[in-house]
C-alpha cells in the first residue's frame, strides 16, 4: 500500500490542495487503485515556501501545482502503485 498524503495547510489549500486531491482521486477510481493507493490529508508540512501543493509519496516530499498533478500521478505514484 502506497501512502499519499496531500498537505491541505492554509498556504497548501490556496494553491489549490482541494484540486489536486480531485485530480489524484480521480486517477486512483480511473486505474482502479483503491487497494494499492491511501490517499490522505495533511496538515502544514512546514514547506510552504514552494510552488506548489506539498505532496509526500511514502517518504518522499514533493512540490505539486493542480496542473501537473496528472502528470505526477502517472510518473510518480502509478509506477509505485502497479509494481
Ligand atoms: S501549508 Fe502546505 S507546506 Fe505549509
Amino acid at each position: 500500500m502506497i501512502e499519499v498524503s496531500v498537505c491541505i495547510g492554509s498556504s497548501c489549500h490556496l494553491k489549490g490542495a482541494y484540486n489536486v486531491i480531485q485530480i489524484f482521486q480521480q486517477a486512483i477510481e480511473d486505474h482502479q487503485l483503491h487497494e494499492r493507493v491511501a490517499l490522505k490529508a495533511t496538515f502544514c508540512m512546514k514547506q510552504c515556501r514552494n510552488k506548489g501543493v506539498m505532496v509526500q509519496v511514502g517518504s518522499e516530499k514533493h512540490s505539486v501545482t493542480p496542473e501537473m498533478a496528472r502528470r505526477f500521478f502517472a510518473d510518480s505514484i502509478l509506477p509505485l502503485a502497479t509494481v
